[in-house]
């Protein structure tokens, strides 16, 4: 909150631009009656309600309705994990925390990639809620609002063990999962215990390129996931794979320790785990995937709709081990990029005269 108060980045903009006109109430029967071009201002048109109205060349190419190619080249697409894939972009905490080219470094990392290192974050409790809390709300969920990951006999789930944990994404269990994980290395001085990422919609797209029949029941057969504790509960059922309204990949739910004994028909179970099986293989072949080890101050943001997560097995009596987690959401990160590159404010619909 303090680093963007110190950017400018708080306070209540002048203006929202809310539409006042109620949609529904327009007649039907409004038209154009006639239409001219202004060379320099842009296309005239004449209504039938005795109104005329000027439009910008530069709004109606951005709201025009061009086919779905066209469309579609205007929408953003991050490039998708190699199968031999680097490790994330790092980024200077201080850089981040006080610079707008250092937040602007972080965010792009994030979006084009799906997956930034922040190094040199003190190794304080909850630095990695006051890191978040630079860039927008944390999204808070069950059991922690900071989540604890070390071992604990008594944890509510196998992060608190010290075996390995396949890539999986968090939190399946809610309708509408955290699209952000910020994971702090508070200290990670154990033998092994080194992070492991992969690309989920790298992997989906192979399934999708040469299984398409696989890809395309794991869009369709609604997973249970649940994760409870003694006291708590949090439930969910949906695919595997969730699609935009254009058919791209928008979210993958992945967890083998959370998903649930399916409900759908029974002549759908053998097709699910046929092609779940694929999937899962592809996930754990090793292609579309960082190995790394994080140093203590490291902090790694993933996109948890595309990015999933895992670790190899510790040995915890050789070191020090404690993570510190919080979550957000994409669209509160993808909303800060946007404001500092002053992308936010609309196209003005009339030409400025
Ligand atoms: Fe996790």
């Amino acid at each position: 909150m303090a680093a963007r108060q110190q950017l400018g980045l708080r306070g209540q903009g002048a203006q929202s631009s809310e539409r006042k006109l109620f949609t529904a109430d327009i007649h039907e029967a409004v038209a154009p009656v006639s239409v001219g071009y202004d060379p320099e201002l842009g296309l005239d048109v004449f209504w039938n309600d005795g109104r005329a109205c000027t439009y910008a060349p530069a709004w109606l190419r951005r709201h025009d309705y061009s086919d779905e190619p066209t469309r579609r080249a205007r929408r953003f697409s991050p490039t998708l994990w190699d199968e031999k894939a680097s490790e994330p972009p790092r980024v200077g905490h201080t850089d981040v925390v006080a610079t707008t080219t250092g937040q602007l470094a972080y965010l792009d990392a994030l979006r084009e990639f799906g997956a930034v290192i922040v190094t040199g974050v003190p190794s304080l409790d909850g630095e990695v809620e006051r890191f978040a809390e630079v860039f927008g709300p944390v999204r808070e969920l069950a059991f922690e609002r900071v989540h604890n990951v070390r071992l604990d006999p008594g944890g509510y789930n196998v992060a608190h063990t010290s075996g390995e944990l396949k890539p999986h994404t968090d939190f399946p269990s809610y309708a509408w999962p955290p699209s952000v994980q910020l994971l702090h290395f508070r200290a990670n001085r154990t033998t092994g215990g080194e992070s492991n990422l992969v690309d989920g919609w790298a992997a989906i797209a192979e399934l999708r390129r040469t299984h398409p029949e696989h890809f395309a029941v794991l869009t369709r057969v609604p997973v249970p996931y649940q994760l409870f504790s003694e006291h708590e509960d949090t439930a969910a059922e949906a695919p595997m794979i969730e699609l935009d309204p254009s058919g791209d990949v928008r979210l993958c739910r992945f967890s083998n320790q959370l998903a649930q004994p399916l409900r759908a028909p029974f002549d759908q179970v053998e097709a699910f785990y046929a092609a779940y099986r694929t999937l899962g293989r592809i996930i754990d072949s090793g292609r579309y995937r960082a190995t790394f080890k994080s140093a203590d101050g490291d902090l790694l943001t993933v996109h948890a709709h595309r990015v999933l997560h895992g670790r190899l097995a510790y040995d915890p009596a050789s070191g020090a081990r404690h993570l510190q987690n919080v979550y957000m959401e994409f669209d509160d990160l993808t909303a800060r990029r946007r404001v500092l590159r002053g992308e936010h404010k609309p196209l003005p619909a009339q030409p400025l005269r």
